[in-house]
């Protein structure tokens, strides 16, 4: 089970990119979660270029050949930071995102941080009818390790339902 894992923060000392090496360490058996880090590289989306730049086909490319998607993202603002946004917005009229499963995430300060972003992504990924797992950020402390496990396995629970 191939994962495609997309920090929303292009910071380099990130608390949701930690989020996502901890789960590469924590995936369950048979799951094999590999970070994406080409939203940097992105232009902003503009219907008007016809013709793929190179790290939008790179970003196409691993949408397609993944069978899940894991995002972890900051708030920015009351919303997903515009970096995911501009990524999602290149592949809504090519379909690589369409019906996909996609667990999403968000590592947290405190309760009731990091909920509107969250809000605001599903809204998003509902353009490609992606099939959400998860949704609650978690909030960093004791208990963040034992919930992010518990998102991985309903990952892996919701990829293997489908392929059944
Ligand atoms: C420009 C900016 C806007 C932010 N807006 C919000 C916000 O609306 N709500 C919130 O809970 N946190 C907000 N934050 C805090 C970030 O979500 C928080 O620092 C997060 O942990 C950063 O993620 P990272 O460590 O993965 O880079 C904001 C931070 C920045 C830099």
């Amino acid at each position: 089970m191939r994962v495609l894992a997309i920090c929303g923060s292009l910071q380099a000392e990130s608390t949701n990119l930690d989020l996502l090496r901890l789960a590469q360490k924590r995936a369950p058996a048979g799951m094999d979660i590999e970070i994406f880090d080409g939203l940097r590289h992105l232009p902003l989306f503009n219907p008007d270029i016809e013709t793929a730049p190179e790290p939008v086909k790179t970003w196409r490319a691993a949408l397609s050949a993944t069978d899940a998607v894991l995002v972890a993202t900051p708030e920015y603002g009351h919303s997903l930071p515009g970096g995911l946004k501009n990524a999602i917005d290149w592949v809504i009229g090519t379909g690589e995102l369409e019906r996909k499963i996609v667990a999403i995430t968000a590592s947290a300060a405190g309760e009731g941080r990091g909920l509107l972003g969250l809000e605001a992504l599903n809204g998003t990924l509902g353009a490609v009818s992606a099939r959400i797992v998860g949704g609650a950020p978690l909030v960093r402390g004791p208990r963040q390790e034992a919930q992010l496990v518990e998102l991985l396995d309903e990952l892996a629970q919701a990829v293997a339902t489908r392929a059944s």
